[in-house]
């Protein structure tokens, strides 16, 4: 027999970032992040895992290629899920697993992306998300969604948040052992859904300098990264729930950009200097920034992950046309510009 589950987790984009561990093995960050959770159809993980007592060891395969599992982050996630798996009885297969058993058998896991994978648009996040809720499905774990994220957090940083949909906290936690470093919902997915993104695919090649690594040398070498942790980001966080509760976009989209700029200024501030935008990404910013200096409140938020491509969040359906057209006409996809294509996120958040 073969029993299976299949999950399907959308990506989320940090509007207030995570950069800087203070636990690399439990993955414990320097401050408190949020992020949106993007719609499922747009830019998703999808993840199928199954159990049989043919398997005879733990198989994975990301986007049709075999990928190894040693590495730790992964073995860690599976030896939580194992460490809390429950009596499984599916009773129209006749198939009967005791909690006990999961700690034998053998998982065959296969995970597609529907977008480039590691081109800082947060695959890892969807991926170790969706890993550990269709594991924690198929093993019928008791735990919530904010214990199963503290679980996915020790995948990948980010992780954490996309257990949810809308607008979501990833708490730091005080305590030593990870046990408070969890996330939470801040609102749902209908609290602000006026609210459009568009990725501008600036480039679908992986990144040169890996979140994991690059943060590890901005905590070591940046004489910034203790001010943003300790004295910025504390105050963003506040002021970000509550131009989140009073949906104001004005609020919302400074504190964004704004985010995104300085942990951008950290990355340079690290020793050797980390670039994850470029050129073009540049002048999206500027083409960004133009408008909203043009109108009377800003109309577009911009914000960069651990690589070049631009997430923007308008207002509205209007704005995002308008957004659209301005982009098309400046940066064409496919042209020297060296922009691959655009993703639109209708009704996205
Ligand atoms: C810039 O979660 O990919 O996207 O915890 O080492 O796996 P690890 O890092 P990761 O870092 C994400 C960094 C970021 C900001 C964010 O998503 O908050």
């Amino acid at each position: 027999w073969v029993l299976m589950v299949t999950a399907r987790t959308p990506t989320n984009i940090a509007v207030i970032k995570y950069w800087g561990k203070r636990d690399e093995t439990l993955i414990l960050p320097i401050n408190d992040s949020i992020s949106v959770t993007l719609d499922p159809s747009h830019l998703c993980t999808t993840t199928t895992v199954s159990v049989s007592p043919t398997f005879d060891h733990d198989r994975m395969w990301l986007n049709g290629k075999e990928i190894s599992l040693q590495g730790g982050r992964f073995q860690s996630c599976l030896r939580e899920i194992r460490a809390r798996a429950q009596d499984v009885e599916d009773k129209k297969k006749g198939i009967k697993i005791k909690k006990e058993d999961w700690q034998k058998l053998h998982l065959h896991i296969a995970s597609y992306n529907n977008f480039p994978t590691a081109a800082g648009l947060a695959s890892s996040a969807a991926g170790l998300a969706c890993l550990v809720f269709s594991l924690a499905k198929l093993m019928n774990l008791k735990e919530d969604n904010s214990q199963l994220s503290a679980i996915a957090r020790q995948g990948s940083g980010s992780a954490c948040r996309s257990l949810y949909g809308g607008f979501v906290k990833w708490d730091m936690g005080k305590e030593d052992n990870g046990s408070d470093s969890l996330a939470v919902q801040l609102a749902d997915e209908k609290h602000w859904d006026e609210l459009v993104i568009i990725i501008a695919v600036v480039s679908a090649r992986q990144k040169e300098t890996s979140s994991t690594s690059g943060m590890r040398d901005t905590v070591v070498t940046s004489a910034l990264i203790e001010h943003r942790a300790k004295e910025v980001v504390p105050k963003r966080i506040v002021q970000m729930e509550d131009a989140i509760q009073k949906r104001d976009f004005p609020s919302f989209a400074r504190l964004a950009y704004r985010d995104s700029n300085q942990f951008h200024a950290v990355c340079l501030d690290t020793y050797p200097p980390i670039f994850y935008m470029n050129d073009t990404s540049h002048r999206i910013i500027s083409c960004v920034e133009k408008w909203n200096r043009a109108e009377e409140t800003p109309q577009v938020a911009y914000t960069f992950d651990a690589g070049p491509n631009a997430v923007m969040i308008a207002r509205d359906r209007k704005t995002a046309a308008l957004l659209l057209q301005r982009l098309l006409y400046n940066f064409p996809p496919q042209s020297d510009t060296d922009l691959d294509s655009y993703i639109i996120g209708d009704k996205s958040i």
